[in-house]
């Protein structure tokens, strides 16, 4: 049934419900990143690539993460915090496109030569993370591993 504007009952209803909807869809994706700390891995265009891998601590129970990727391996390995760290990795690589999932973790994360990713994860978890690359990058790519080991 048409209004006095012209616009059907039935259409106003369906743009409130996609208002709504929408509204919803924000207010969960609000309480993913800010409540459950759920983040999407990206580009970091303001941190220099790298050559050497370190783990660097930069406040109590804080930690930065250097990690090298390079045929076929992950430097520093093992990468050792303590249980409740907090890290922050930064990631490159120093020949060919590679890939760093830290096994029991979200940290899924390509090594791009030139170029620096990033991506933070907490390890409540005392125990011994296995790293994977898991993108194809030649006849070792089998074997790259990793560890990410956290102490009691
Ligand atoms: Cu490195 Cu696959």
């Amino acid at each position: 049934m048409p209004t006095a504007q012209g616009v059907p009952d039935v259409e106003k209803r369906i743009v409130v419900a996609a208002l709504v909807f929408a509204g919803a869809m924000l207010a969960l994706l609000a309480y993913a990143a800010l409540r459950l700390g759920i983040s999407v891995p990206g580009c970091v265009t303001n941190v220099k690539p790298f050559t050497a891998g370190e783990v660097i601590q930069v406040a109590p129970g804080r930690y930065e993460a250097h990690v090298v990727s390079k045929m076929w391996s992950f430097k520093p390995s093992p990468l050792k915090v303590p249980k409740g760290a907090v890290v922050d990795f930064y990631l490159t690589s120093t020949d060919i496109v590679h890939g760093l999932y830290i096994d029991g973790t979200d940290v899924n994360l390509t090594a791009i030569p030139n170029a620096v990713t990033y991506a933070r994860a907490r390890f409540t978890r005392p125990g011994k993370y296995q790293v994977i690359c898991h993108e194809y990058c030649g006849s070792g790519h089998h074997e790259m591993y990793g560890i990410v080991e956290v102490t009691p």
